[in-house]
C-alpha cells in the first residue's frame, strides 16, 4: 500500500459519506489521497463534491456496456491503472460481479445502512422499524460477492426512538455514518487493519471476534 493510502471512492447519489471523508481529510485526521470519484450516474451529487475538491472524476454509464461483468471490469481496470490502494463503496447502488472484483478483495468496503447481517440490501430503516427493533446502526465491512456479506469491521449502533419514521430514522443514523466510514479508513491507512480469508477481519494482527464499535468518533474493541 502507498503512503499516503490512495483511495477511490464510488458514489451512485448525493455523497454525503464522501463529504464526510473530505472533511476529516481536510481536518487532518485522515491521511489519505483521493484519486478517483467514480460514479454510475453523471448526476451525482458526490460528482459535484469531487469536482469542488479538485478529485478526478470518472463516469462509466451502464449502457454503454453489454454486460454488468462487462462494466465492472472497466471500472476495476480503471481504479487499478490509477494505482488506487482501497476502493470505499459509498451508497454506490450498483451489484457488483463476484467474478470482477475478487481481485480487490480486502482493498474494497462498503457501508451499509443496517447492522448487518441484518438487513442485507434495501429499504433497511423500513425493516426495522417495521420489526420493531429497538436499536438499528451502520455497518462498514469488506466486499466480497455475496451482497451485503463480507466481514463486518465495525458497527455504529443507535437506539430507535417513538418519533423515528423511516426518514427520521435515516437521518439520524446517517450522521453516525459520517463518523464510521472515517473511522476506519483511518485504521486501514494507519496499515491496523487486515482482511482475513475467507471471512474473517483483524486489527493489528489480532482476530475480530466481532465487529468494532463506533464510541463519539473512534472505533473501541
Ligand atoms: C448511505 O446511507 C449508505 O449507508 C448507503 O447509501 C447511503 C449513501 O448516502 N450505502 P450518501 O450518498 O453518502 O449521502
Amino acid at each position: 500500500m502507498s503512503s499516503p493510502l490512495r483511495i477511490a471512492v464510488l458514489a451512485s447519489g448525493r455523497g454525503s459519506n464522501l463529504q464526510a471523508l473530505l472533511a476529516a481529510r481536510d481536518a487532518g485526521a485522515l491521511p489519505v489521497e483521493f484519486v478517483a470519484v467514480a460514479s454510475d450516474k453523471p448526476t451525482a451529487g458526490a460528482l459535484a463534491l469531487a469536482e469542488a475538491a479538485g478529485i478526478p472524476r470518472l463516469v462509466l454509464k451502464p449502457k454503454d456496456y453489454a454486460s454488468r461483468r462487462a462494466f465492472d471490469l472497466d471500472l476495476f481496470a480503471r481504479l487499478r491503472d490509477i494505482g488506487a490502494d482501497l476502493v470505499v463503496l459509498a451508497g454506490f447502488m450498483r451489484i457488483l460481479d463476484g467474478e470482477a472484483l475478487h481481485p480487490w478483495v480486502g482493498r474494497m468496503i462498503n457501508i451499509h445502512p443496517s447492522l448487518l447481517p441484518k438487513y442485507r440490501g434495501l429499504h433497511t430503516h423500513r425493516r426495522a422499524l417495521e420489526a420493531g427493533d429497538l436499536e438499528h446502526g451502520a455497518s462498514v465491512h469488506y466486499v466480497t460477492a455475496e451482497l451485503d456479506g463480507g466481514p463486518v469491521i465495525a458497527q455504529a449502533r443507535i437506539g430507535i426512538e417513538t418519533g423515528d419514521d423511516e426518514q427520521r430514522l435515516a437521518g439520524r443514523l446517517l450522521a453516525y455514518e459520517h463518523r464510521l466510514l472515517p473511522a476506519v479508513v483511518r485504521l486501514i491507512a494507519a496499515g491496523r487493519l487486515a482482511f482475513t480469508a475467507p471471512d474473517g477481519v483483524s486489527l493489528d494482527g489480532a482476530r475480530l471476534a466481532v465487529p468494532l464499535e463506533l464510541r463519539g468518533d473512534e472505533l473501541v474493541r
